[in-house]
């Protein structure tokens, strides 16, 4: 039980917000079926990443995190600051050195439909639940995959229009991702790629996509997350000289790159070697990808991008 304990992390959490919590193994940590986050989904969270020791930019991950919970009115009690030595002490406890870190917050036990005009949403006294987990490191692809490259596919499904969920607002629902996962994996792909509902593409499960044209970076503009990992991506660009762009891209662009890769904070750069039984550029991770998986890595234990736990 020790062991098993250890193996899947630790937990702190918080029914008021944040102002009290309280540390338990992972897989005891627990939410009510009364609580909205579990049957409306209304939660969110953040996933930061921890690797030999070293937290790769973590303030931006408690920023996103915040500034969502601020965009949803699901404003916990506790400080930006306090939250992040809470994230902290959570990491030291759990002990492991390469970990992924989430930031849960849910809506909680509180009404959210009933409002009484000059009360505040949930009532005067609603105060969100707050958890930090830390678990061992997760690849959303198998490790291996960094070093073949994967295989997706272009699913039928489409991703929300930002007009009805933006996809900034990070949370727990995924069921169209795992809809359009089910279609990859009876195609014989690892993965996918969405389109918006205009035919652009947006992102896989998990994962931003970028492209490599003519030596040159591009990456979806529109209906993705903006990803912390992908942020790291503009930070190599620039050290390595290389042009980073934003813009609506298709699947015509997809087919004719002459590379192309996911990037997630679980699993760092994945090369995409083939779409919809396509090569892409010469059906193996190309040069300019492999660039940048080794810069990145090296980048995850550098002060200037991370800071270091123990
Ligand atoms: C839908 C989606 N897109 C992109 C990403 C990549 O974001 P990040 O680089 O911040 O991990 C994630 C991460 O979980 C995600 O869920």
């Amino acid at each position: 039980m020790a062991e098993q304990t250890k193996s899947q992390g630790i937990c702190w959490q918080s029914n008021d917000g944040g102002l009290t919590g309280t540390y338990c193994a992972m897989e005891e940590a627990k939410v009510s079926v009364l609580d909205a986050g579990f049957y409306q989904g209304i939660n969110l969270y953040d996933y930061a990443t921890m690797w030999k020791g070293w937290i790769r930019k973590l303030d931006a991950h408690v920023n996103r995190f915040y500034k969502n919970m601020h965009a949803c009115r699901m404003d916990p009690e506790i400080s930006k600051e306090k939250f992040t030595e809470q994230v902290l002490e959570t990491v030291r406890r759990s002990g492991l050195k390469d970990a992924g870190i989430y930031f849960v917050v849910t809506w909680g036990l509180s009404s959210t439909s009933y409002v009484k005009r000059g009360e505040k949403l949930g009532g005067p006294d609603h105060k969100v639940g707050l958890q930090v987990w830390v678990r061992p490191y997760r690849w959303v692809f198998p490790q291996e995959c960094t070093e073949e490259g994967i295989k997706v596919i272009i699913p039928s499904i489409r991703s929300y229009p930002n007009q009805c969920l933006n996809p900034r607002l990070k949370n727990f629902d995924r069921l169209h991702f795992f809809l359009a996962q089910l279609e990859a994996v009876n195609a014989g792909a690892d993965g996918f790629i969405c389109l918006t509902i205009d035919g652009h593409l947006s992102e896989g499960f998990n994962t931003n996509v970028w492209l490599i044209k003519q030596g040159k970076l591009f990456t979806p503009s529109e209906n993705t997350l903006a990803g912390i990992t992908s942020d790291c991506i503009y930070d190599l660009a620039r050290e390595m000289n290389i042009e980073a762009t934003a813009t609506f891209l298709t699947a015509w662009d997809l087919y004719t790159a002459d590379e192309a890769f996911f990037c997630t904070s679980a699993g760092g750069i994945t090369p995409i070697v083939g779409v919809d039984s396509r090569a892409i550029g010469d059906g193996k991770p190309g040069p300019m990808t492999k660039r940048l998986i080794d810069t990145y890595w090296k980048m995850h234990v550098n002060p200037k991008y991370a800071v270091q736990v123990y």
